[in-house]
């Protein structure tokens, strides 16, 4: 397995931390009787949605740079209509040096030459919604480009106008920074500017510098960078690092904490640079202004955190902050463990206040799940574990480009090809996040189908002349067509659609099982997944859930599970996955 990567790092950084824990009681399940008599709202789009990243410089590039670009995700939305896509989220599309690849913005309201115009992104909306697809943006709102002119003003001078928009401090001396956080990308969080004599903050990379979110100005800036979207139609944000937007207003040290990361620097307590309670305020705000809206616009973040108790802070006392703060404990426990698995699917059952939890195993930042969760030997069957997993918990999914045909990491070979700013400051301990960037896999000819380039933005991995969509699609049996009948099932199966998910076979090591409960007369769903190599035999008796049925019909099954199964005794082989209707 490649190594590991700083943003696993963040998590387990987290996850040492103890942060704040709450109970709320106002759940938008704490019905009353008399309420439940009223007929249900119609749930908003995103609560069933299926979401699906795409990293735009790698999904189709239409103009033969290498590059992918907006023309090109037109062109491919016939694919993703027809593979159940509900919405798109693109990662940054706005002009920037690319020196983080978008995530350092230097306009907020334009797009990018590379991707294409205005007018191709007017397009995309309209074709989207032909499609019945929708359009979510990245918003970052922690930091811009060092080179975006609200930077290069904020530096020009001390007594600038928008010298406070961003964290500028005196050092402790000559050549010490202000104090000893560090960035997430490596080194010290502090960079020094010789024409103001002062150090500028940086939770990432020195070329993407913090706003200052005390300051009500850059409120208002990113607040009408929102709308400027929203007007043009766009279904919402993914909100980028958003936990990093406040810093302690005293600027302590951090406690250091045992041990070296990966770019050498000591470890350190994160309570005074993440996650404090004033971003909770500026969520509200958010989502007053996207609730201002028509056509229920959703707020996702990224949001990295250690505890279920966390994770229910970002849904917001009075569900008044995110519709889907992103769980990453799921996606992220990086072993095929069935306790774990259990533990956390069932914490967001039972501990999000009946709100939607957002799995997510894939994404930009991460080794793919194909190898985190892979043995080497047994990749595709696990892949299938996954899949699983992410479309029939009762979740709002968000999937990543090429998680569906199984693509593999693959990361640079040489210092000299890497792309990714964290991999050239890490090499070779970190190799930074190309590999889980490379271009779509569309089939087996030129550039897999990516592109007619000469040379690509990144190599095309070696993998596509049998991974890819086209050859996948022909075959019965490929983790495409896999990941193809569990969306058809998740949106047409009732009980998997909105039933409640129920954990069975609790103690059980090597198999996790759950059931999603019809929430009508109609019969429920019993899912059991073989975490191991070896078979295994389990016994279920569903009673106790309200579930009389002795006998499973599969609508899905795999490593050779029998069609029809007596839940007294089901045998399941090494890996294998079933997934069937009980009355
Ligand atoms: C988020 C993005 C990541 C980026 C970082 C800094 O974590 O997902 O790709 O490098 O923010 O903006």
């Amino acid at each position: 397995m490649p190594g590991r990567h700083a943003f696993q790092m963040i998590a387990v950084t987290l996850a040492a931390m103890c942060l704040s824990s709450c109970t709320h009681t106002n759940g938008k399940n704490a019905q009353t009787a008399s309420q439940t008599k009223a007929a249900p709202p119609a749930a908003p789009w995103w609560e069933h949605a299926l979401i699906y990243e795409v990293y735009p410089r790698s999904l189709q590039d239409s103009n033969g740079d290498g590059v992918g670009d907006l023309n090109g995700i037109i062109q491919r939305l016939d694919y993703l209509q027809h593979l159940g896509v509900n919405a798109i989220w693109l990662t940054p599309i706005y002009p920037s040096p690319l020196v983080d690849f978008g995530y350092d913005i230097s306009n907020y309201e334009a797009i990018d030459p590379v991707y294409g115009s205005m007018n191709d992104f007017d397009h995309l909306i309209a074709a989207g919604k032909a499609h019945h697809i929708r359009v979510i943006m990245d918003m970052v709102m922690n930091h811009t480009s060092d080179k975006s002119p609200w930077f290069l003003e904020s530096r020009s001078s001390r007594n600038n106008p928008k010298r406070d928009w961003y964290i500028w401090r005196d050092g402790k001396g000559p050549g010490i920074p202000p104090n000893n956080w560090m960035s997430l990308f490596g080194h010290s969080a502090w960079t020094y500017d010789a024409k103001t004599k002062q150090w500028y903050y940086h939770r990432f990379y020195s070329a993407q510098p913090d706003l200052n979110w005390r300051n009500p100005e850059v409120q208002k800036a990113m607040f009408d960078a929102c709308r400027f979207w929203l007007d043009r139609g766009v279904a919402g944000f993914r909100l980028d690092a958003i936990p990093e937007l406040f810093e302690d207003p005293q600027f302590r040290d951090a406690k250091v904490l045992p041990g070296k990361n990966v770019y050498g620097d000591p470890r350190e307590d994160q309570s005074y640079v993440s996650n404090l309670p004033e971003v909770h305020d500026v969520m509200r705000k958010l989502r007053k202004l996207v609730d201002s809206y028509p056509g229920n616009r959703v707020l996702i973040g990224e949001t990295y955190l250690p505890t279920i108790q966390d994770q229910l802070l970002w849904y917001g006392k009075n569900n008044d902050e995110l519709q889907l703060p992103m769980d990453m404990q799921v996606g992220m426990i990086n072993k095929l463990d069935a306790n774990l698995f259990r533990t956390k699917i069932n914490d967001a059952e039972t501990q999000l206040n009946g709100n939607m939890p957002l799995f997510v195993f894939d994404n930009h930042d991460n080794i793919r799940s194909w190898d985190r969760y892979g043995d080497g030997k047994h990749n595709a069957a696990i892949a299938r574990i996954i899949a699983t997993i992410l479309l029939t918990t009762r979740s709002t999914a968000l999937m990543y480009y090429g998680e569906e045909i199984g693509m593999v990491t693959t990361p640079p070979k040489t210092k000299a090809q890497v792309q990714d700013p964290i991999g050239k400051l890490g090499w070779p301990k970190e190799k930074g996040r190309d590999g889980e960037r490379t271009p779509m896999q569309w089939d087996s000819g030129k550039d897999a189908g990516f592109s007619t380039a000469a040379k690509t933005w990144l190599p095309i991995p070696p993998s596509y002349k049998t991974v890819n969509v086209q050859v996948e699609s022909g075959q019965p049996d490929s983790l495409l067509n896999w990941y193809s009948k569990l969306i058809d099932l998740r949106k047409n199966n009732p009980a998997l659609h909105d039933g409640q998910n129920i954990m069975v076979d609790n103690s059980d090591p090597n198999v996790l099982s759950y059931v999603r409960k019809n929430p009508g007369q109609g019969p429920s769903v019993l899912v059991a997944m073989n975490f191991t190599a070896q078979p295994q035999t389990v016994s279920y008796a569903l009673q106790p859930q309200g579930i009389q049925g002795t006998h499973a019909t599969a609508l899905l099954a795999d490593g050779g599970v029998a069609s029809d199964v007596d839940l007294s005794h089901v045998v399941l082989p090494p890996f294998g996955v079933f997934v069937g209707q009980v009355q």
